[in-house]
């Protein structure tokens, strides 16, 4: 199939990582990015930019003319529906043929859970565009570890309130390389797939596995919902995110959602492990 791909998000974890990978593979894109600094790096990379930003619809749909698939992801926002939605509806009116979006494994219209409610209302909006669509909900980012780097660098210690609950987390680059044969090939439109590590694990078996990386004993401290909410406000997150990230960390507590062998149908290969993720980033808590 020959493409052009316009990347949403391409300066983000999953997004930068998905332009390394097109880049290898010689595929025809260019990454839709708003900064002209992130542009200039990226350039410098041998990554071909276009400037625009979600919302500024003028731009955006001059734009989306020259590609016939987006691949589209945004951070977490309360302007996720204005800007997810805006753009399924302009590559809808100007000839786009197929949208590959990130969406989240908790999504669902109407949960308390306003990611949950954002991605579950993008999802619906998307199928019934009439576009051709691949949806990718991935499980926890092994990424998010990172959010805790000044208290493993400085205490070796991060908190999470999840208690012993196990969740099938999955590193970014695997989702990067998921949306990557989702969006080369025709085989997965029209569904949706839930992208997982290999095995659900628990925040002791993070730590054990960051300890023997880093060589250092690295604990996990559980705390209260109560507490890690406010901590998380305390440290600047916005209300409504911090209080989203409490509930799905009281779901999870609970919870024990298994892995799926979706990734490995999409891509035919294995998911990569926490081990393989401490080891990759040991770098970054050492
Ligand atoms: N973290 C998790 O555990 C997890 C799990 C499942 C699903 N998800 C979903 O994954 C997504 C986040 O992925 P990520 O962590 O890889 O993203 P990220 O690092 O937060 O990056 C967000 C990207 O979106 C771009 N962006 C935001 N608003 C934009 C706009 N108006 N116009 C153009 N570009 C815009 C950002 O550009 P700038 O660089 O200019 O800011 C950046 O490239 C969210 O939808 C989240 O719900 C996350």
């Amino acid at each position: 199939m020959n493409n052009k791909i316009l990347v949403i998000g391409g300066t983000g974890t999953t997004g930068r990582e998905l332009l390394n990978i097109l880049n290898k593979n010689q595929v025809e894109f260019k990454a839709l990015v708003r900064n002209s600094e992130k542009a200039k790096e990226l350039e410098k990379s041998g990554i071909s930019t276009v400037k625009g930003t979600l919302g500024d619809w003028d731009r955006i749909s001059n734009v989306l003319t020259d590609f016939d698939t987006i691949f589209l992801l945004t951070g977490a926002s309360p302007e996720n529906i204005d800007h997810q939605n805006g753009l399924i509806d302009h590559a809808n009116s100007v000839g786009v043929k197929k949208i590959v979006k990130i969406s989240a494994v908790v999504a669902e219209t109407g949960s308390p859970v306003h990611l949950a409610d954002w991605h579950g209302q993008i999802e619906d909006h998307l199928k019934n565009s009439g576009l051709e669509y691949v949806i990718l909900r991935p499980h926890s980012f092994m990424q998010n570890m990172l959010m805790s780097l000044p208290t493993i660098k400085e205490q070796d210690v991060f908190y999470e309130s999840i208690g012993d609950g196990q969740i099938p987390m999955v590193d970014a680059r695997d989702v990067a390389l998921a949306s990557y044969h989702c969006l080369i090939n025709n085989n997965f439109n029209n569904g949706t797939y839930v992208i997982t590590g290999p095995s659900s694990i628990g925040y002791s078996d993070v730590a054990k596995s960051l300890s023997e990386t880093t060589n250092r004993i690295i604990n996990y401290i559980k705390v209260p919902s109560e507490a890690h909410n406010h901590g998380m406000k305390a440290a600047g997150l916005p209300d409504w995110l911090a209080d989203d990230l409490t509930q799905m960390s009281k779901t999870w507590a609970k919870s024990n959602d298994k892995p799926t062998d979706d990734f490995k149908k999409i891509t035919g290969c294995e998911p990569r492990s926490i081990h393989q993720f401490t080891k990759d980033y040991a770098s970054f808590f050492s």
